[in-house]
């Protein structure tokens, strides 16, 4: 059989040979005990691009986001989401079962908190309540296929936030597809935001690794709770190498896999409307709703991973495809081919 076409996430990308370079020559120091100075490069790099004071290299995205949480709220209080976020769907309840705190997840749009829900759900602390802890948003937004928060969204949120001295957390996994498709640099968007965390093993293509940015303050916070959920390495300026390349060599072509989402979406919705929205599409994530046809999810999925094509099964109606460095035109018309010939049996 062909190579498989594996559309179900970009976290497959492999190192670039630029990156496998950096890895062999990077320096070795113990990023625990003396700081290593590849590991340094890299969360300055991060603070710089996202406008922040300081950076904290940690080893995936989900770190990153219970770190925050930790960080900001010390084990109390209640935590506002929207009800699609990952760090409450796909996070296995770390929020609660780790960090400690509770949470109350919202309405939204495309990703979006409803704001009537979060003006209503914002609660002071009183004798008998903690109150709000800390406000989260998602850009790009994953369950959501992909989209872009608003700038004028964030905006809303902080200030909201703001004025009741709460703090905002932003998991910003794919937050540099997010600055592409809005043509903006990341640091436009992390203004509306305290802390922000991203990772470069996504499209960006590096091994392993995120990076959560906020105040000095914040970081130094964040260190010892990043140590107490075994987050702090050692010799890791060698996985943080890549990152750094990662950052300066990989995110202009982003926009490469937005094109490829928008030709995949553009494909799907020919062969039946019903699929997806192509207009929808601002990143490299296409959702689509399969709930009209005979297959769920899982059906469909094991068909086309037959035919070669990979894809995630979403919920039971949906599949997540996820363009990346290794899809380019011809992976999606043969993904569009193989989906159709499916399509056409049932
Ligand atoms: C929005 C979002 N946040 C966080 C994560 C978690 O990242 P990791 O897999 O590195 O833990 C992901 C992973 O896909 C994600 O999509």
């Amino acid at each position: 059989m062909n190579k498989i076409i594996d559309l179900r996430t970009d976290t497959v990308t492999q190192p670039t040979a630029a990156m496998l370079a950096a890895m062999q020559t990077a320096t070795q120091g113990d990023d625990s005990r003396d700081g290593d100075a590849t590991v340094i490069k890299l969360e300055a790099l991060a603070a710089t691009m996202t406008g922040k004071a300081a950076g904290l290299y940690m080893p995936s995205g989900t770190m990153t986001n219970l770190v925050a949480v930790l960080a900001h709220t010390s084990r109390a209080g209640e935590v506002l989401l929207e009800r699609g976020a990952h760090i409450l769907n796909n996070e296995l309840g770390g929020l609660s079962a780790v960090a400690g705190v509770y949470y109350k997840a919202l309405p939204g749009s495309r990703g979006a908190i409803d704001e009537t829900a979060l003006r209503e759900a914002v609660r002071p602390m009183t004798r008998n309540n903690f109150g709000t802890s800390l406000i989260c948003m998602e850009t790009t937004h994953n369950g959501a296929g992909g989209t872009v928060l608003p700038l004028a969204h964030m905006k809303m949120v902080h200030a909201l936030a703001q004025q009741h001295g709460i703090p905002v957390h932003t998991d910003g996994a794919r937050f540099f597809n997010a600055a592409v498709a809005l043509d903006v640099p990341a640091s436009t968007i992390a203004q509306h935001t305290d802390s922000v965390c991203f990772c470069v093993s996504k499209g960006l293509s590096a091994p392993v690794g995120s990076v959560l940015c906020g105040s000095s303050a914040f970081i130094e916070r964040a260190r010892p709770f990043r140590r107490m959920v075994g987050g702090a390495m050692r010799q890791a300026g060698s996985i943080a190498a890549a990152g750094i390349v990662a950052l300066e060599t990989m995110i202009d072509r982003l926009k490469d896999d937005h094109a490829t989402a928008r030709r995949l979406a553009a494909g799907l919705h020919a062969i039946d409307p019903r699929l997806c929205d192509p207009a929808g599409i601002q990143t490299n994530i296409v959702r689509i709703d399969i709930s009209f046809t005979v297959r769920n999810a899982a059906q469909w999925s094991a068909a086309l991973a037959q035919a070669g094509i990979a894809v995630s099964p979403g919920d039971s109606r949906s599949l997540r495809f996820v363009t990346h460095r290794h899809i380019g035109n011809n992976e999606i018309d043969q993904a569009l081919t193989a989906f159709s010939t499916q399509f056409k049996t049932i």
